[in-house]
């Protein structure tokens, strides 16, 4: 027996259903009614994407079937009623959106202006090849560093990472060594990979926690703890890392010199800085980089150059991700409406009620 005719004789059939049959049904059906009949069946089912829900719902169907298929039953029922008759019946809309009694469906919807999701995620993708021109602030910066230190605070996928690999080119060409720092361990692993294919194995090293190789390299990654403390030890010379050659030091994700806890760091990394080493400090979110560069100009014995701007390279696209595994566009127009938090788009506001409704417990009064 087919799903159709499954779905056209509805409660007799229902009971004489093979596991295939139950499993087509239920691949049928809107995932707000496959959770609905999860409830009290499936621990957490609001996190499982639908394919999976299905999978732990038939799991489940094993050890009550009559009851499960007549709970199933009552809900398709239930749908039915509540949508138009017709050729639709088999993929009706998900019956949250249509609730009258929405606790925050205020506007009308069908007046709202709204993007598909397909339309949101046009252009995404791996643009091609194209000649590799450095941008004017990329070659600013690189030229403010034969003289100065620098503060970069440009958007996140700008190209920091250009800068950096350029000025440690240059400092290696002239015999002087690199020290490159990132916060986390993880991104120091990306790095001293990333930066092993560019300039060769040999001429780079990684001294973190958890990893201590070739330290001898030219070219040193390391955490910024890691340099604080080397910094330290070598107030006493005990250290095998020679600092007198030290060119350049890069401290990416600076940003974290605001860090409550860990900020300090970044601090006593900068103040025992080598003054003969020039200083580099990547960020994209650093709020107050004018007085981050003043600090330094005030301390170091060289000035400290800020380069900055703000217009994003690489846009940023809102999107929502329901536990159930659906993304939509988050608010109404393609980018994200400055001042203008409410702009939902009416997909997403009806993920989250429905979300909402799955997770909040009964009786709860809602915002
Ligand atoms: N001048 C340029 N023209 C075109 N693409 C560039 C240019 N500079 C860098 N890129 C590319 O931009 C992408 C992002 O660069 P990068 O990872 O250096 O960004 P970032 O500023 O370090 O970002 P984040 O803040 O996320 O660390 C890379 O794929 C890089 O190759
Ligand atoms: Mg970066």
């Amino acid at each position: 027996m087919g799903c159709d005719s499954v779905l056209s004789t509805q409660s007799s059939a229902l009971q004489s259903m093979t596991t295939d049959e139950l499993e087509k049904l239920l691949a049928q059906q809107p995932v707000a009614l496959l959770h609905r009949l999860a409830r009290g069946r499936v621990h957490r089912h609001f996190r499982a994407g639908k394919r999976r829900l299905i999978e732990l719902l038939l799991q489940h169907s094993a050890s009550n079937r009559a009851g499960f298929e007549s709970d199933l039953q009552t809900l398709i029922e239930g749908q039915g009623s509540r949508t138009e008759p017709g050729p639709s019946r088999t993929h009706p809309p998900p019956t949250i959106a249509h609730k009258k009694t929405s606790p925050r469906g205020a506007e009308p919807e069908s007046a709202e202006t709204t993007i598909s999701l397909s339309a949101w995620l046009e252009g995404l993708g791996v643009p091609s090849p194209q000649p590799f021109v450095p941008d004017p602030w990329q070659s600013e910066a690189l030229s403010a560093l034969n003289e100065t230190d620098v503060v970069i605070s440009v958007p996140t996928g700008s190209g920091k990472t250009y800068v950096a690999v350029e000025a440690a080119r240059r400092a290696m060409e002239d015999n002087r060594s690199v020290i490159y720092t990132s916060p986390l361990k993880a991104l120091s692993n990306t790095k001293y990979t990333e930066f092993s294919r560019i300039f060769g194995p040999d001429k780079v090293g990684i001294l973190t926690g958890d990893r201590q190789e070739n330290g001898q390299a030219p070219l040193l990654i390391m955490t910024t703890e890691i340099l604080r403390n080397l910094l330290y030890d070598a107030a006493s010379g005990e250290i095998d890392v020679r600092l007198d050659t030290l060119g350049l030091v890069i401290l990416d994700e600076s940003q974290y010199i605001a860090d409550p806890e860990r900020g300090v760091v970044w601090e006593e990394t900068i103040i025992f800085c080598p003054s003969q080493a020039r200083l580099l400090l990547l960020s994209a979110s650093i709020g107050n980089p004018q007085d981050i560069a003043d600090w330094l100009t005030s301390i170091r014995s060289t000035v400290c150059r800020l380069v900055r701007h703000s217009k994003r390279t690489v846009p940023l696209r809102a999107g929502y991700l329901h536990p159930n595994g659906k993304l939509t566009p988050l608010f109404r127009t393609l980018g994200i409406p400055y001042g203008h938090p409410n702009q939902l788009h009416p997909e997403a506001k009806r993920l989250f009620l429905e979300y909402e409704e799955e997770t909040l417990p009964s009786g709860r009064p809602r915002r």
